[in-house]
């Protein structure tokens, strides 16, 4: 089954064609980065113009990579939610034009659900059951115990920042620019993790939960302090922070694993590019304990429509459609969207 699938929930335009939920055929990403760094965040109107301009080229750029025709195309699909309402209708309204104009069927799908699917893609042999995920991006973080690809249940989240707004809030902060969690992580690879004190948000009565405000209010107060450090004492704040982060969200998705007595943990989201998160979960995690942890590559572990089109072949084959005439983007969609 060939599925098109669009993805316009927040700063990037998506378009991406895959066969049998794991195969990406084609995939074409346009970023607003450069539409948005001047105000230093997403600027919602904005975003929903530039979705508007590069939805209709991307369709056709990646079905020329895919080598696909419209025609051969089986079932199109998009996400729902959740995210930017006027961001998220460009790409329905698309999706729901596509489906009726072709003849063809129409699945909605859960932005967060599809950043956990996307460890699936490319690798088709993988055995994947009851597991935990961890979604970390600039929007999200959030615990879930995955009891099937479209199953999730919330075990816990961020109660402030999610993790990736916390990278970028911190490296605007260090005048890294915006979005600044990339930069923060290279300037880090150069630096001792050891080298600032900074506080670990354990939070004992709510242990599956986040926090990252505090960290980040203990960066800005060390600046205000000491002034925003150069070179080796850069990178040594920049890993520092780095390293708290990573300690916080490893121990937390590790012992979620362990409560819900399941032996794999997921990990996805644009954080989930983290050079160091990606070191300390393949290897600390590993060591310290049983688990089997997997990471999607990182191509597919910020916004693209290649995970969309990856879930919408497990929902589409458990017969989960959408009727195109009636669905309606839903920036705060909950976990039971697909609901038979
Ligand atoms: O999943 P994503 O593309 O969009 C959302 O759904 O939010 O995640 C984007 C977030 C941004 O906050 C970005 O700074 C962060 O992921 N990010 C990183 C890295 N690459 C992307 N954070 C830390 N280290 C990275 N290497
Ligand atoms: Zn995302």
């Amino acid at each position: 089954m060939n599925i098109l699938a669009l993805e316009t929930s927040c700063d990037e335009t998506a378009v991406a064609v895959v066969r049998d939920g794991v195969h990406v055929l084609g995939s074409a990403i346009s970023s607003q980065v450069a539409v948005h760094e001047r105000f230093g965040g997403v600027v919602p109107e904005l975003a929903s113009r530039a979705h508007l301009e590069a939805t209709t080229p991307l369709v056709a750029l990646a079905l020329q990579r895919a080598q696909l025709s419209l025609s051969e195309v089986d079932t199109i699909a998009v996400t729902q939610g959740p995210g930017l309402v006027g961001a998220l209708m460009v790409g329905l309204q698309t999706a729901r034009c596509l489906a009726l104009a072709l003849d063809r069927p129409l699945v909605a799908v859960h932005h967060i659900a599809a950043h956990l699917y996307a460890v699936r893609l490319g690798r088709p042999e993988l055995q994947l059951g009851r597991h935990v995920g961890l979604a970390v991006s600039g929007g999200h973080t959030a615990l879930y115990a995955v009891d099937g690809p479209a199953e999730l249940r919330l075990l816990g989240q961020t109660l402030d920042d999610a993790a990736g707004e916390a990278f970028d809030k911190v490296a605007a902060l260090l005048g890294l620019g915006y979005p600044g969690g990339r930069r923060l992580d290279a300037l880090a690879r150069g630096g001792k993790t050891d080298a600032v004190a900074l506080p670990r948000a354990t939070l004992p009565r709510r242990p599956l939960d986040f926090s990252f405000s505090g960290l980040k209010t203990s960066v800005r107060t060390f600046v205000q302090k000491h002034g925003v450090p150069t070179g080796d004492a850069l990178a040594d704040l920049c890993a520092s922070f780095q390293e708290a982060v990573c300690d916080v969200l490893v121990s937390k998705a590790t012992a979620a694993a362990r409560r819900e007595g399941v032996d794999t943990l997921v990990v996805a989201g644009g954080v989930a590019c983290n050079s160091r998160l990606r070191e300390r979960l393949t290897h600390d995690a590993r060591r310290t304990s049983p688990l089997r942890v997997l990471l999607p590559e990182p191509r597919w572990c910020t916004d693209n429509a290649a995970m969309i089109g990856g879930l919408a072949f497990e929902l589409a084959r458990a017969g989960r459609y959408a009727d195109p005439w009636t669905l309606d983007a839903d920036p705060g969609l909950g976990l039971g969207w697909a609901a038979a």
